[in-house]
């Protein structure tokens, strides 16, 4: 949720700074007979069922909603022990029961400037997937992890797993892909890797809420078999790897029901079908009634008490929610405190380590870049170039960041905080990491790309042009086209007229278009690149780092190549970058449809597969500064795993992430390869290596709606192996029994 006007941000910061001796967290108490929760050595389930049973109905109910808006809205109180957050539920300290301070963290910790904190900017969320690494996904959480307990929170809002259904969504840079099982697998060990801090994790928007556009009230309708086998796949496998304490409902309906409130998809899939032991919150403000909410499983509102405080004891007095049911919601918030060590490991606060920070963030985002184009091998750019000049994109002193929720504050950024709406650069150099560490003999220039002509003579004049061309996204809003704005395609126009050894990259939240691609020489994809993003690009441009990312998304052509070619709902009233809050949806909410049925199970990749369209770049994609041979598929008995060489046939190291993909017998009804696994291998050049990819039985079965189960076909499947979705060299059909 947005920070409003900055005239009450003062009066925060003194409320914080007043409150701060009192935040400082002391190490649990020893068990005492009185108090036998606190033995670490008996399971948290026993520990919260002692501690609950000491539980008066008030203290109950305080547990299961939050504070207020607190430091989020103007006027709005902000408790002494309340630690700057988006949310804040306060404990019960005769029981030595903490408070939980809930920080929004999607690409780093939320909100540090108002309490003079600093924060790291890690590389946006779809960045991290597309280094297809789930190392670098764990070191990602962790680093989060590390810097919410040094800051003094227990519990991260973070871990969006929504699937970029949608290419132009607001948020897509604080999602993974648009693959269930690559974007389940990176946000599972983003997850545990904030959870490995003894913090309590979060999984996030579920389900559903893939556009920003009417978020607050569409209902996005998917057929039961294709949402269980896409959307709530990604929450499936994310939530089993991680067991996060939290799983945020969104504020979107679900085929009829707010998300909040939506018996299907929290009580009968999240917890009856997988089992989730944690607690559902809203999304902020997401609740939207007290029986319904707490019968369908909603069990802690966020940020109020609207419903789950005075409304829902009411309901539990007169019989409406059982006792039982407010028990288990209370259950389930203290018995994942205690399964996160939030109580037997409480936070202490340090000052932040920003230099350890950076290194992490330049590690993920040196793994993440994507090289989508070299002709005439114009990268790596030697150090011996004699002249180079950078356009665009504020890169003479900074990267870009998203915006909403998952802003992070920039060090020496506005005073008070970031302003929701406006685009934040965080001082990370390419001019000067190039000038000072990557070419320090080169001349290196910069134009700031404002005036095109101005722009293409500074080109003209350079041995190489490198446009930095950007995309500022945020939550609350979407983006009407995937055309960059301001102008940038006429400037990368205008600069590879006048110099054809032109590279761009480029700075986005999610998939553009890019109508002067067969221009240009080089186009190098560095995401939101994060505060180590100079010194990443830098060496990837030069050569230092050999690019390994690959595509987590589809880049379309052109919006018209899209399921949906306009965003549902995007009126040409509120048109680009329109706030959600703007968006004309009629008298009645639930008119507004986004009908997900159009494309069904068909996302991304498997459209453009199945409609036989060309994408601009496919999913899987990227290149290399050396090249990778695929040989030699065997397919293991029962499909268990694919096992091929892999060969480094170029002149350099480097990482391949190889990719599995499966097609499903006809009988299945889909039309399209889906991915069922991938390797990330290093190998030094003309080196080789024996593969073996792992195949999940899950990503070989379909969802049957009439049993309600998953299960095998019996047929033939094929298994493709490759490089990309669209370069699988390798192929071996097999015949499975059913199961
Ligand atoms: C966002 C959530 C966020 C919450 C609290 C909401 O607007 O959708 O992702 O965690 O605000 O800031």
């Amino acid at each position: 949720m947005r920070f409003s006007n900055p005239t009450w941000l003062p009066l925060v910061c003194l409320a914080v700074l007043f409150s701060r001796a009192s935040i400082a967290q002391t190490p649990a108490p020893a068990p005492t007979p009185a108090q036998p929760w606190m033995n670490p050595s008996l399971d948290p389930d026993t520990r919260a069922g002692l501690l609950i049973h000491e539980m008066t109905l008030d203290e109950k109910i305080r547990l299961v909603h939050g504070d207020g808006w607190g430091v989020l809205r103007a006027g709005a109180p902000v408790a002494a022990r309340h630690n700057g957050g988006a949310g804040f539920v306060p404990g019960i300290p005769r029981l030595g029961l903490p408070d939980i301070n809930l920080a929004d963290s999607a690409v780093g910790v939320r909100g540090a400037a108002r309490d003079s904190r600093y924060a790291t900017l890690l590389p946006s969320v779809i960045g991290m997937a597309a280094s297809w690494d789930p190392e670098a996904a764990h070191l990602y959480g962790s680093v989060i992890g590390r810097e919410l307990r040094d800051q003094g929170y227990n519990m991260s809002i973070g871990g969006g797993v929504d699937l970029i259904r949608e290419p132009r969504n607001g948020r897509n840079f604080e999602y993974a892909s648009e693959d269930p099982i690559l974007a389940g697998v990176m946000v599972g060990n983003l997850a545990l890797g904030v959870q490995s801090n003894h913090i309590m994790g979060d999984i996030k928007h579920y389900v559903l809420n893939d556009q920003e556009t009417g978020r607050n009230t569409l209902n996005a309708v998917l057929d039961k078999r294709a949402l269980r086998e896409t959307d709530l796949l990604g929450f499936k496998i994310a939530i089993g790897l991680a067991n996060p304490a939290g799983v945020m409902c969104s504020y979107n309906r679900v085929n009829g029901d707010y998300a909040c409130e939506n018996d299907y998809t929290l009580n009968q899939v999240l917890k009856h079908d997988w089992g989730f032991h944690g607690f559902v919150l809203s999304d902020w403000e997401g609740t939207h009634s007290t029986a319904k909410a707490a019968l369908a499983g909603l069990d802690m509102e966020q940020p109020g008490d609207k419903y789950f405080g005075e409304p829902l004891k009411q309901a539990v007095l007169d019989g409406t929610v059982p006792q039982a049911r407010l028990d288990d919601m209370v259950h389930r918030i203290v018995r994942s405190m205690f399964d996160k060590g939030v109580i037997d490991n409480p936070p202490v606060r340090r000052v932040v380590d920003p230099f350890q920070g950076r290194d992490d963030a330049q590690k993920i985002e040196e793994e993440s870049i994507v090289l989508l184009q070299n002709r005439d091998s114009i990268l790596p750019l030697s150090a011996q170039e004699k002249s180079i000049v950078l356009i665009g994109g504020h890169a003479d002193a900074s990267v870009l960041s998203g915006g909403g929720s998952a802003q992070v504050d920039a060090p020496g950024g506005h005073p008070g905080g970031s302003v929701w709406g406006k685009a934040v650069y965080f001082p990370s150099s390419p001019l000067r990491n190039i000038r000072e560490q990557a070419a320090p003999d080169a001349t290196i220039t910069y134009d700031p790309g404002t005036d095109t002509a101005q722009a293409a003579k500074a080109a003209a004049g350079a041995q190489v042009a490198i446009v930095f061309v950007t995309q500022w996204m945020s939550e609350g809003q979407d983006a009407a086209t995937l055309s960059l704005p301001d102008n940038q395609d006429a400037l990368v126009e205008a600069v590879v007229a006048a110099n054809p050894n032109t590279i761009v990259v480029v700075e986005n939240g999610g998939p553009v278009t890019m109508p002067w691609s067969a221009k240009v020489k080089g186009i190098v994809e560095a995401w939101y690149p994060g505060i180590g993003g100079a010194q990443a690009l830098a060496n990837v441009l030069f050569g230092k780092v050999n690019p390994s990312g690959k595509l987590p998304v589809t880049f379309a052509a052109r919006d018209s190549d899209l399921p949906h070619p306009h965003v549902t709902g995007l009126t040409d009233k509120t048109g680009n970058n329109a706030l959600t809050e703007k968006v004309d949806h009629g008298d009645d909410p639930r008119n507004f449809t986004v009908d997900y049925n159009v494309e069904g199970m068909m996302v991304g990749y498997r459209w453009f597969q199945a409609k036989d369209k060309q994408p601009l770049f496919p999913f899987g994609f990227g290149l290399s500064y050396t090249s990778f041979a695929y040989s030699g598929l065997t397919v293991a008995p029962d499909a268990t795993g694919a096992t091929f060489t892999l060969t480094n046939t170029g002149a350099r190291a480097g990482d391949e992430v190889a990719e599995v993909y499966v097609t499903l017998p006809d009988a299945g009804g889909e039309p399209f390869r889906k991915l069922a696994g991938w390797k990330r291998v290093w190998l030094d050049a003309g080196a080789s290596q024996t593969v073996t990819v792992p195949l999940d039985p899950l990503y070989l079965s379909i969802y049957s709606t009439d049993k309600d189960a998953w299960h095998r076909l019996a047929g033939d499947y094929k298994i493709e192996v490759g490089g990309s979705s669209a370069d699988l060299p390798l192929h071996q059909s097999i015949t499975l029994a059913a199961k």
